[in-house]
């Protein structure tokens, strides 16, 4: 990779959790601490892409002043901050870790605790990187997969019902890999190729995963 091998490109990269509220002051939330999101934003900004970061609630920063940051809550929310952006975009990643499902309404009050159980209904949450396959145009899409079973099937299966020209692998059964931790240890595929990487920084796995886009483009 040169210095500026993505000048011209711009990239959007979803990052972090989602929030789904409850009532005014509880959410349905997971642990995704939006590192992976954040590195892979910092590394295609140093190869001189422009780079727009939409990010769900989480405590990284970056002081990278090429990176435009979109702070959101909800899935529905990461949905339309996408589709604002997503004509002009070259490559995207969803790295997001998106809440499958939301409380299908939000109580107005914050709910007491007066019975002994609670039901809460929920409603499936848009697929964000689905509707961004549907309506590529030229977008070069990649996505991201967290499996603890037939993992490379099921990666393989994201790639195709989703459209997309790339998929990542996080492997669960690895020491240090996915969700929470500074490191991970990754598999890239797509409809032709497979490619498996050993357990590193999440910074150094951002640049093997833009190499491979980068490969990818130049085809
Ligand atoms: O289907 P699954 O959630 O395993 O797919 C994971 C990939 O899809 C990730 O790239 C994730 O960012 C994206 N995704 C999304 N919107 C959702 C669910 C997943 O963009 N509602």
């Amino acid at each position: 990779t040169s210095a500026k091998s993505l000048e011209g490109k711009t990239v959007l990269i979803t990052a972090g959790p989602t929030y789904e509220a409850i009532d005014p002051v509880r959410f349905i939330g997971n642990h995704s601490s939006g590192k992976m999101g954040f590195s892979l934003a910092e590394e295609a900004s140093k190869r001189g892409a422009k780079v727009i970061l939409i990010s769900g609630p989480s405590s990284q920063t970056t002081d990278d002043k090429n990176i435009e940051l979109h702070k959101v809550t909800s899935a529905r929310e990461m949905l339309n901050k996408v589709f604002e952006f997503y004509d002009r975009v070259d490559i995207g990643i969803a790295s997001a870790a998106v809440a499958d499902y939301a409380p299908k309404e939000v109580a107005k009050e914050k709910i007491k605790k007066n019975d002994d159980s609670l039901t809460i209904e929920l409603v499936k949450n848009p697929d964000i990187l689905k509707t961004m396959g549907e309506k590529k145009t030229h977008q070069f899409l990649v996505g991201f997969a967290l499996e603890t079973q037939n993992e490379e099937e099921n990666a393989k299966g994201k790639l195709e019902k989703k459209n997309l020209d790339m998929i990542v692998l996080n492997s669960l059964r690895d020491e240090g890999a996915g969700f929470k931790n500074d490191t991970n240890k990754i598999k890239i595929f797509t409809r032709t190729e497979k490619k498996e990487f050993n357990l590193k920084s999440k910074d150094e796995v951002a640049a093997d995963i833009l190499d491979f886009v980068e490969a990818q483009l130049l085809g």
